[in-house]
């Protein structure tokens, strides 16, 4: 039986923190053994925000070999044509149909939709605002629905933009024949909202203005003991799990939790008596011992780097043809003239 496809996307800023890894990746990794997974490098929607060229590119080579590094298995070459147990890691720029969705979706999507996405709003009062900001949810959708996605796994932030394209699939099909999958986000609720380590009511965030806000998979030990250690908690001094009056605390124990697998109450039970240093320290280690073999296998792939731009080859290879495919099909029932 054919695997359902699963696609999802990250920006390229060159770091991924902790909260990228436990709301996204850690299940697009888990879930390539019952999935066809499309792991996109989201270019495109980067420079909706300005970004310095050879940074970019710089960043989008680093992701890759993060997300490989995390366990994306992605292989170069003719080993990688069509096979359905190999994910797909691919760069968003190098699959044209994108933008061309994009577009025609731009002409069935009100404006009162993209204007009042929350991303939008927040981004906005940052950056100013720019036609490709508020047109970046339909980009979106165009990456989702070119592949026949079934299941997108995303952090909460993207809920909005994901019910914006099950919006736009059934619009679509309903206007111009059935064209697209309508496809379902997968949003793990246990950690789809990672707070901030410095701050525990805004969501952990590269862009956040300190570095002390997020651990990034890449932290040194030092680094992760330091951050753990000044992580905001409260003056209560009990590890207890309470969500709405001990956030920092409550944070850092569902960041135990996801990654030690262990249930809130043995956590409770584990450092009953014992205040929040040990608890904090104990939780550096953690995160130390599981982030070891991620940062292991970053640095072997730095050492050798001729194998990344084999992936991504293949990886546009395998995109293009079929977002070609479901693009073709889109032009058809929309009335476009075929070229011969
Ligand atoms: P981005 O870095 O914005 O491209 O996001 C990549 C993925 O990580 C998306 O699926 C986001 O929803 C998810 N994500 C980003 N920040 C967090 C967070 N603080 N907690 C959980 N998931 C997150
Ligand atoms: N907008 C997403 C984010 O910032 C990244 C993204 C782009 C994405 N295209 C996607 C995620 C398609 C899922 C599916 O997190």
């Amino acid at each position: 039986m054919q695997k359902p496809t699963l696609l999802s996307g990250i920006q390229p800023s060159g770091v991924i923190h902790i909260g990228n890894y436990l709301g996204a990746i850690k299940q697009w990794v888990e879930l390539q053994k019952t999935h066809h997974v499309f792991a996109m490098i989201a270019d495109l929607h980067a420079i909706t925000i300005p970004q310095e060229p050879e940074k970019l590119r710089e960043n989008t080579l680093r992701m890759v070999k993060l997300l490989v590094a995390c366990g994306i298995s992605a292989k170069g070459g003719s080993v990688s044509d069509g096979n359905p147990d190999e994910s797909v890691l691919f760069v968003q720029s190098h699959v044209p149909a994108h933008t061309e969705l994009g577009w025609i979706l731009n002409t069935i999507t009100p404006l009162g939709e993209l204007e009042r996405m929350t991303q939008f709003k927040e981004k906005q009062e940052k950056s100013g605002l720019y036609a490709g900001l508020l047109n970046y949810p339909t980009l979106m959708a165009a990456d989702i629905l070119l592949y026949q996605t079934e299941v997108v796994p995303v952090g909460e932030d993207q809920e909005q933009h994901l019910e914006l394209t099950r919006t736009l699939a059934n619009k679509f099909n309903n206007r111009f024949g059935e064209t697209f999958i309508v496809p379902k986000a997968l949003i793990q609720k246990d950690t789809a909202r990672i707070m901030g380590l410095d701050d525990s009511s805004k969501k952990m965030s590269k862009s956040a203005t300190s570095a002390n806000n997020y651990i990034s998979l890449l932290d040194e030990p030092d680094e992760i003991r330091r951050k753990i250690k000044i992580a905001v908690t409260d003056s209560d001094g009990t590890v207890r799990y309470d969500e709405e009056h001990k956030t920092g605390i409550a944070n850092l124990m569902r960041i135990y939790r996801a990654f030690s697998d262990k249930p809130l109450e043995e956590i409770e039970n584990k450092y009953a008596g014992k205040g929040y240093a040990n608890f904090k320290s104990g939780l550096a280690d953690l995160l130390i011992e599981k982030l070891e073999p991620i940062q292991k296998k970053y640095e072997e792939l730095t050492k050798d780097e001729s194998g990344i731009m084999d992936i991504l080859m293949a990886g546009a290879k395998h995109a293009n043809s079929v977002a070609e495919s479901s693009l073709a099909t889109a032009k058809k029932n929309v009335g476009f003239l075929a070229r011969e």
